[in-house]
C-alpha cells in the first residue's frame, strides 16, 4: 500500500515529527518512521520519543556521528536500501540537518516525492551547513510547507513554482502547546537550585561559536560577566562539552557558583526552564521560535538568522558575537524585564492538521 516515510535524525527533528505522526495516524494515512541515528545518545534522542509519545521507529539506520561527508553518505547508502525495499510513495523531511538533505537526495533520484516541512527559511550565510542543507532540500522537494510568509517569498524568488508552496505555520509550536501543561509540573528548578524568573538560560552549539578556542573563549567570558548579575543555566550540548574540555574552559565553567551546568535536558524540563527564564541566550534556531511563542526575551548570538519573523513579530534580538554588544543587550533585559508578547500568525498549535490536509490531497 502507498505510504509516506517520515524522517527524523537529530534532536531538533523529534518535536517536529511528533504532532505530524499523531495527525497522520489519526487520519489513517499510512506512514512509517525512519530514524537515521544521526543523534543517538539517550538524552539527545530516546528521551524525546518517550516524552513526546513518538512511536518506535519502523527502522533505525544507526549512522551515528562523523564528518559531514561521511555522515551524509552513510545516511544516503542506508536510506537507499530502505527505499528500494519498502518503496514509499512520498518521504517527509523536516528542518535542515544532514539527515534532511541526505534522505531528500536519495528519494529525488529514485523518483519518490519529497515533502519538506519548514521549507523556505534562509540565513543567506553559506558558511552554515544548515543553509546548504535547506537550499538543496528545497530544490529537490515537490511539496514545500513553510512556517512563515518570508519562507514563501524566498522560495518564489528562487523560482519554485507557487503551486508547490503552502504556508502551514510552525510545527514546533504544536508540540510546545501540547506539552506546556506537563512542563508546569516539572521539578527541574528545584533539582538545579534556581528560582523561576530569576535566571538566564543559555544554549550554545553552533560550530561558529564553539569550535575554536577564540570563539568559545569569548562566549565563556561573556557568561562569566553575566553570572555576576544573575544565575545562568547552561545545558551542554555534547559538541560544546567536548570543545570546552579540549580548549580547557570546562574548569572555568564548573568552578563558577552562578553557572549551573547540566547535561542536555529532555523536552519537558527544558520547556519548564525556557518558559520561566528571565532571559534566553542561544545560537539555536528552534529556541528563537519557542521563546517567541512563549513571550520570553531571547538574544540570538549569531550574525544572522533564518528566522527573521522572530525579530519582526516576536521576542528575538540578533546581537551577533561581539562581547560588548551582547553584554549591553543582556544587562538591559535583566534590568528591565518587560517585553511585548507577540506571535506570528498560524503559530497556533494547529500546523500538523494543515500539513496533513496538504499531504492527503497529494497522496
Ligand atoms: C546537528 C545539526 C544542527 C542542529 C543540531 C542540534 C547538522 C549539520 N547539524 O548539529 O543543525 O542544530 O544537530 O543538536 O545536521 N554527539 C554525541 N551524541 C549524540 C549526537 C552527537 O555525543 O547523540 C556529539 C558527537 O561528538 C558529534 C557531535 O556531537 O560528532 C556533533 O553532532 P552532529 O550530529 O554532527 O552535529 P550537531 O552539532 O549535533
Amino acid at each position: 500500500m502507498s505510504f509516506i516515510a517520515v524522517i527524523a535524525g537529530a534532536r531538533p527533528n523529534f518535536m517536529k515529527v511528533a504532532p505530524l505522526l499523531a495527525e497522520l495516524n489519526h487520519r489513517n494515512i499510512p506512514a512509517q518512521l525512519v530514524h537515521t541515528g544521526q543523534h543517538y545518545d539517550k538524552n539527545m534522542s530516546a528521551v524525546f520519543f518517550k516524552e513526546l509519545d513518538i512511536p518506535e521507529p519502523d527502522i533505525d539506520l544507526g549512522v551515528g556521528s562523523g564528518s559531514h561527508a561521511r555522515q551524509t553518505a552513510d545516511i544516503m547508502v542506508r536510506f537507499e536500501e530502505y527505499c528500494l525495499r519498502e518503496k514509499p510513495a512520498w518521504i517527509l523531511v523536516v528542518g535542515d540537518v544532514n539527515s534532511t538533505v541526505a534522505c531528500s537526495l536519495v528519494a529525488a533520484k529514485l523518483g519518490i516525492k519529497v515533502c519538506h516541512l519548514e521549507a523556505g527559511l534562509r540565513s543567506r550565510d553559506w558558511s552554515m551547513p544548515e543553509e546548504i542543507n535547506r537550499v538543496v532540500t528545497d530544490r529537490l522537494s515537490d511539496l514545500l510547507l513553510t512556517p512563515s510568509p518570508d519562507g514563501n517569498e524566498n522560495l518564489i524568488a528562487e523560482g519554485v513554482p507557487v503551486e508547490r508552496i503552502k504556508l502551514v505555520g510552525n510545527i514546533m509550536i504544536d508540540t510546545l502547546f501540547n506539552l506546556l501543561p506537563k512542563a508546569e509540573n516539572s521539578k527541574i528548578h528545584s533539582v538545579l537550585g534556581v528560582t523561576s524568573g530569576e535566571y538566564a538560560l543559555v544554549t550554545l552549539h553552533r560550530p561558529s561559536n564553539v569550535d575554536t578556542p577564540e570563539s568559545l573563549g569569548s562566549m565563556v567570558e561573556i557568561l562569566v560577566e553575566i553570572s555576576r548579575k544573575t544565575q545562568i543555566v547552561l545545558p551542554l550540548h555534547p559538541r560544546t562539552r567536548n570543545k570546552a574540555n579540549e580548549f580547557g574552559y570546562l574548569g572555568t565553567l564548573e568552578s563558577n557558583q552562578n553557572i549551573i551546568l547540566a547535561e542536555p535536558l529532555g523536552y519537558i524540563d527544558f520547556l519548564a526552564l525556557s518558559s520561566n527564564a528571565a532571559l534566553v541566550m542561544t545560537d539555536s534556531g528552534g529556541l528563537q521560535e519557542e521563546t517567541t511563542a512563549l513571550g520570553v526575551p531571547c538574544l540570538t548570538l549569531r550574525e544572522n538568522t533564518e528566522r527573521p519573523i522572530t525579530i519582526t513579530q516576536g521576542t528575538n534580538q540578533l546581537v551577533g558575537t561581539d562581547k560588548g554588544k551582547i553584554l549591553d543587550a543582556a544587562l538591559s533585559i535583566l534590568d528591565c524585564n518587560k517585553i511585548e508578547k507577540r506571535c506570528p500568525p498560524m503559530w497556533d498549535g494547529k500546523t500538523a492538521k494543515r500539513c496533513v490536509d496538504e499531504i492527503a490531497q497529494k497522496m
